[in-house]
């Protein structure tokens, strides 16, 4: 099972005016289990007033390269962002749990592929990091961006980007979008929606049209273009999306221990080839909520159904789920599910945490 570990800050600047990127040494011990694909994320843990606090941050670094890099946007009167702006400084070390998630590239250096990334404002953070694996470890390979913003000022990234396309000018392709400032060009101006999506593919990709897309954003806009890309004749299992900004349902209730009885299921969980047992009530309580009202700790990060920080694989029993917008169809079918999401339906559960 992965778990937490100190990290060093030993870079930290401001990216825009109000998002900050913060690189995180990995000492040479722990350099083999913090690897990572390009597009995956890292849990990321403080403690602030004796409460934990768990945020999830898309790495921004290119696949092998270190430090590790991650990008926070800093929400007014978010605690995690404001601690990060604010209350971190170079040398303080952050828990951080080793990467984690299914949206990222499998890179392969014979491969010669077009790809296309679709961002809107901090969703770029993965998609940079997809983009610079792909063109420095995919010689043949070509990548198209578009990424949209309010404005020029809060626009991530900005110089990383044109320094991709100073190193790499005819494999790349960086077109932006503003909504909240005029562009002296029709395309440039406005959100990244189905109609821009379709606007943007007549004028640039007439020829050849991208083989495999990667699109991040706020999730009415990764719905879109998603849609979009596949009705443009992508092929719906090469358009990955990652939704950071999905809504948490309220599907899943905080724990009420004082259900009837009657419905409640015995959950044993496997941890690093240890077993731990618990009662929880079969209604009103996730799996995640109701093991730590026991002093079981179990993984988490987003309780939202997104980082998939909470998989585990269903050995016997049953359970359902709220939503599981981070798991891959393969991975459902196989019988792993997201606890945050989980409740249990069957009198037994057992859930095997070591199993990948
Ligand atoms: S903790 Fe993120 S999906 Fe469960």
């Amino acid at each position: 099972m992965k778990k937490f570990h100190a990290l060093t800050v030993c870079a930290k600047k401001r990216e825009t005016s109000d998002s900050v990127r913060i690189a995180l040494h990995v000492p040479d011990e722990l350099q083999a289990e913090f690897a990572f694909k390009a597009g995956q994320h890292l849990p990321v843990q403080i403690e602030l007033g004796g409460k934990k606090l768990r945020r999830t941050y898309s790495i921004c670094s290119p696949q092998g390269e270190w430090p590790l890099e991650i990008a926070v946007r800093i929400q007014p009167g978010g605690q995690f962002s404001e601690f990060t702006a604010d209350g971190l400084s170079v040398g303080d070390q952050l828990a951080v749990m080793p990467p984690n998630g299914q949206f990222h590239v499998e890179l392969n250096a014979t491969r010669q592929r077009f790809y296309l990334g679709c961002a809107a404002g901090s969703g770029i953070t993965p998609i940079l990091s997809i983009m610079a694996s792909v063109l420095n470890a995919e010689p043949l390979s070509r990548f198209a961006l578009f990424y949209g913003n309010r404005q020029q000022g809060t626009t991530m990234f900005i110089d990383d980007l044109f320094a991709l396309k100073n190193r790499f000018p005819e494999r790349l392709q960086l077109h932006f979008l503003f909504s909240q400032e005029e562009q002296e060009f029709d395309i440039a101006s406005g959100r990244l929606d189905a109609a821009k999506l379709r606007q943007l593919f007549g004028c640039f990709f007439a020829g050849a049209k991208p083989a495999e897309a990667f699109v991040c954003g706020p999730d009415t806009m990764i719905t879109s273009v998603t849609d979009t890309l596949i009705d443009l004749g992508l092929a719906a299992d090469l358009v990955h999306a990652e939704r950071f900004g999905a809504r948490r349902k309220s599907g899943v209730a905080p724990v009420a221990i004082d259900a009837d009885t009657s419905a409640f299921t015995k959950v044993t969980v496997v941890m690093d080839g240890h077993k731990k047992s618990f009662r929880m009530p079969r209604t009103g309580a996730n799996i995640v909520d109701a093991a730590a009202a026991q002093g079981i700790e179990l993984p988490y990060s987003c309780k939202g159904g997104v980082c998939a920080t909470c998989r585990t694989h269903v050995r016997k029993g049953e359970v359902k789920m709220a939503t599981h917008y981070g798991l891959e169809p393969w991975e459902i079918e196989k019988g792993f599910v997201l606890a945050c999401q989980s409740t249990p339906v069957s009198d037994e559960l057992l859930l095997d945490y070591d199993k990948t």
